[in-house]
């Protein structure tokens, strides 16, 4: 049901979701299992979709620990806080994922994973969310991102300290996997 909803929402606007598919649990264990979960209190993601990689956050995520969820498609705002079933470590936002140190100060966040479909994003949004992603990590934070092709390998290896690429054919499509150190 959560797989037809999401490709129902996707449809009506799929230049900005950049996918017609939920990701799999295979890809959602390969973007999530690099984050030091003992670790990490403040954590961000970006572009819930359907909430299908935020219920997984908020499994591995220390009680103590908060997230705030971004996704600027109403309606997959929605299914988000209906799949998050009333979690208080998680708080949603229908921001863009620019506009992070509005909230964040710089070098206080240990984790942000991303979903964005950087591909199909304005070269110039896709530097100012990376620049604000940098920007609010801690220095050792981690940032993971999955992406369809390979294609942005240059533009975030510039920024980040240790980048290790990975990628997992079970998911449709298949996807590869940045994970990053600042
Ligand atoms: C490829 S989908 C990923 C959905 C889900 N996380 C998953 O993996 O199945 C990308 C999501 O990013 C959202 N998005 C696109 N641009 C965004 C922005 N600037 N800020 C926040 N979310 C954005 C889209 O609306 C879409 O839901």
């Amino acid at each position: 049901m959560a797989r037809i909803e999401f490709l129902r929402t996707a449809m009506k606007d799929i230049t900005q979701t950049g996918s017609v598919w939920e990701s799999s649990r295979f890809l959602i264990r390969k973007l999530l299992d690099p984050v030091d979960w003992s670790a990490a209190t403040t954590i961000i993601e970006l572009g819930t979709g359907n909430g299908v990689i935020t219920t997984s956050i908020l499994q591995r995520m220390l009680p103590e620990a908060c997230m705030t969820a971004y996704e600027i498609n109403a309606d997959f705002l929605e299914l988000t806080r209906h799949r998050i079933n009333a979690d208080s470590r998680c708080t949603l936002t229908d921001d863009s994922a620019e506009y992070l140190s509005d909230i964040y100060p710089e070098g206080s966040v240990d984790a942000v994973i991303s979903s964005l479909p950087f591909a199909i994003m304005d070269e110039e949004l896709q530097e100012t969310i990376l620049r604000q992603i940098h920007l609010v990590l801690k220095p050792g934070g981690q940032y993971l991102q999955y992406q369809y092709a390979p294609t942005k390998y240059r533009m975030i290896t510039r920024r980040f300290k240790r980048v290790r690429l990975d990628y997992t054919l079970l998911n449709i499509p298949p996807a590869f996997v940045y994970s990053c150190v600042k």
